[in-house]
């Protein structure tokens, strides 16, 4: 696995590929792999000739009062992770090498989708995120970009980022990747204490009970809401953000779900706030 450091090195590397007309997947990520980020991987080493992981820690999607500065990191166990997964290239930017001085461009993708949800709660993150993933899929030029179904917001965002700026790159969504007990994966589970570890559990219990109570035949927003904040509230360390339901793929608000909607959900335990979704088929 070879590792570039700057921009003009892997733009050559992957033209260079791309003329011998092998296609190219990116992963993007932030580094501090787990489960979640391998099967991104896995899917893209399967579907292309050649596979970029990217790890970039952007400071652009991060609020002032967020976790930028404490964001895990470890790039030494993060390699030994994707050495053997078959990716051809780690490329892993500087902040300089992303953002020289002079920048002064960003995408903002309209607040019917990032007006509410966690861009609501997050001001300008998904304007971060938009940002590092146009500079990233113009850098490497992937035919095909993996992401996970857990940042579902962060996934329908992109999407119409490539939809709207007429991008060639085809979105992959990986479904969730749970830990034993149900827990999503996530860099930041780390910062969980074993207590608050324990209690987390409470998201994927409360997101069964809202695909039962669905499965049943209750089709009232408020009322699944209401189900989902009161398991939740079950669990004394669990603080809920929000628990909204919306029509999907819009994000349209809706009473009654007629066709098939998203629950999305932010948790906070303690300092930790954790997200998770369930698509609730129509
Ligand atoms: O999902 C993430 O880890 C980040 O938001 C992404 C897509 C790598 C952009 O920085």
């Amino acid at each position: 696995m070879l590792i570039l450091k700057t921009i003009t090195e892997i733009k050559n590397f992957t033209r260079k590929a791309q003329a011998q007309n092998k296609s190219t997947g990116l992963v993007p990520t932030m580094g501090y792999l787990h489960p979640g980020h391998l099967a991104l991987v896995k899917k893209a080493v399967e579907q292309c000739d050649l596979v970029v992981v990217s790890i970039y820690v952007n400071p652009l999607q991060f609020g002032p009062r967020e976790d930028l500065a404490a964001y895990p990191r470890d790039l030494e166990r993060d390699s030994q992770l994707l050495q053997a997964t078959g990716v051809d290239v780690l490329f892993i930017p500087s902040d300089k090498e992303v953002y020289p001085s002079g920048h002064n461009t960003t995408v903002t993708v309209g607040a019917a989708l990032t007006g509410k949800l966690c861009g609501s709660q997050r001001p300008g993150h998904f304007t971060g995120v938009a940002t590092v993933v146009t500079k990233l899929f113009n850098i490497v030029r992937p035919e095909r970009a993996y992401f996970g179904q857990k940042d579902a917001q962060q996934v329908l965002v992109i999407q119409r980022v490539v939809q709207d700026l007429n991008m060639d790159t085809e979105i992959i969504v990986v479904p969730t990747v749970r830990e034993s007990d149900g827990l999503a994966r996530s860099s930041r589970n780390i910062y969980l204490n074993p207590a608050e570890r324990q209690a987390a559990v409470i998201l994927s219990k409360s997101l069964q009970l809202a695909q039962k109570v669905w499965q049943q035949g209750q089709r009232d927003a408020a009322t699944i809401c209401s189900l989902v904040i009161a398991k939740i509230n079950t669990e004394p360390l669990a603080k809920p953000e929000y628990v909204q339901v919306y029509a999907y793929p819009d994000l349209q608000a809706v009473e009654q779900l007629n066709g098939t909607a998203l629950l999305a959900l932010a948790v906070r335990f303690g300092k930790t706030r954790l997200i998770d979704n369930l698509i609730l088929e129509g």
